[in-house]
């Protein structure tokens, strides 16, 4: 099936009609709609379907059939991407990596290319962390970066626990790290790029060197609920004004860090129009270019949401709830994928994290290919790349597989 039919095929699932974006939330029937279409398309491929107990999916294709043993990943090129969105989300980021996976099998078979070594596709669970708050929870459960212990106290917005909603949606949750990808020689994950440096560097592709440091932080701002008309604004302890001042704070910090700092995620208690707030917690999505760069910045946002409460009444405490260092790709293996014959993808850097950084800080020598994005937008329902830009993105990750695999 070509790349135009799978992604028509699959672009209605979990597509708001209101907003055009996606809510493929992980083990919720979109995202678990999404899971089915993939297992579909690699068993019609021949693909032979290996699980974990996080709910990570790989299929393997053995040109020169299945090594003995049960390590079945050893030696093995491993590509795709995720399949679940953020709230709202684009149709791209990450299924694109999947989609082009297996659009990149099917043209090696079509030429009669037969690598030498076994390609797997991966479909990591949970890679935007937007129901259970970890990102890359799939990758991290998989190397061990997340321990089952940690992930088990999981629970999403509705108070549900990630191993019951595993298991209602009728999978059997044994989590921690995982077999599957052990012996795996390399992974490529193909992604849209999620800002311009193609579009100003008018190439279509390009490959990563880096992914900055980023956190997720939560802000707990705790005052006095009292009556929004009888209170005195002199009376009040307010802990919107902390959260908005801390809001601002931050915003200013990023510029003079030349880093990123957002919050993007506000709960209210009791969100009531006509009561001032006992509780708003913030979620602060913070981002630099070295780790030093990003406690600095921290640092300097607590301080100012700390004085602000100070004045306020208020009280604020900040809970880390996920860091992912600084991943450098093997610099080698990013030369080699961006080596083309008479000329050279671009290697560049990205803001945005990827179940590719998991991997490559647990030791997996790891690479990435961009496609471009004609606005940059990510992580929103205008989020695009141009259909003739992600058939050169299969071009390029079938040629970087018959290159890593020979
Ligand atoms: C994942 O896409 C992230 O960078 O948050
Ligand atoms: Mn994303
Ligand atoms: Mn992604």
């Amino acid at each position: 099936m070509s790349f135009e039919q799978m992604w028509r095929d699959l672009t209605p699932v979990g597509r708001a009609a209101s907003s055009g974006g996606y809510f493929r939330q992980p083990f919720a029937s979109a995202e678990r709609e999404c899971v089915s279409w993939f297992e579909q398309e690699c068993a019609a491929r021949g693909l032979e379907m290996q699980r974990d107990g996080n709910g990570n999916l790989v299929a393997w294709w053995w040109p020169s059939g299945p090594p003995p043993g049960d390590s079945r990943a050893s030696g093995g090129i491993v590509t795709g991407s995720h399949l679940d969105s953020v709230l709202d989300g684009g149709a791209y980021d990450g299924p694109l990596g999947v989609v082009s996976a297996l659009a990149a099998i099917d043209l090696l078979r079509e030429r009669g290319i037969t690598p030498s070594k076994p390609i797997g596709v991966v479909a990591f669970v949970e890679e935007e962390g937007s129901r259970f708050g970890l990102a890359c929870l799939g990758s991290r459960l998989l190397t061990g970066a997340t321990t089952a212990e940690a992930a088990t106290e999981l629970r999403d917005r509705d108070g549900v626990f990630l191993l019951d909603a595993m298991s209602d949606a009728g999978l059997e949750p044994d989590l921690g790290r995982s077999g599957l990808l052990e012996g795996a020689e390399c992974f490529v994950e193909l992604h849209v790029e999620q800002g311009r440096d193609l579009v100003h560097r008018n190439t279509p592709i390009g490959v990563a060197s880096a992914i900055w440091p980023h956190g997720r932080y939560r802000f707990d701002f705790t005052g006095q609920a009292n009556h929004a008309g009888t209170t005195r604004m002199e009376d009040r302890v307010d802990p919107m004004l902390t959260y908005a001042m801390t809001a601002l704070a931050a915003n200013k910090q990023a510029r003079l860090f030349d880093s990123r700092a957002t919050f993007g995620r506000v709960d209210v208690q009791p969100n009531g129009t006509n009561a001032v707030p006992s509780r708003v917690t913030g979620w602060l999505d913070a981002r630099a270019e070295t780790s030093a760069g990003l406690e600095e910045m921290l640092a300097a946002i607590g301080r100012l949401a700390e004085e602000r409460a100070g004045r306020d009444g208020t009280e604020v405490t900040v809970t880390e709830e996920s860091v992912s260092p600084e991943v450098t790709f093997d610099p080698g293996l990013a030369a080699r994928v961006a080596a083309q014959d008479d000329d050279a993808w671009p290697v560049i850097a990205t803001m945005a994290g990827h179940d590719a950084g998991v991997l490559s800080a647990a030791g997996v020598p790891t690479a990435m290919l961009f496609v471009r994005n004609p606005t940059g937008i990510s992580h929103s329902p205008d989020e695009r790349a141009e259909m003739s830009d992600c058939l050169l993105g299969v071009e390029a990750l079938a040629s970087t597989l018959v290159r890593l695999a020979s």
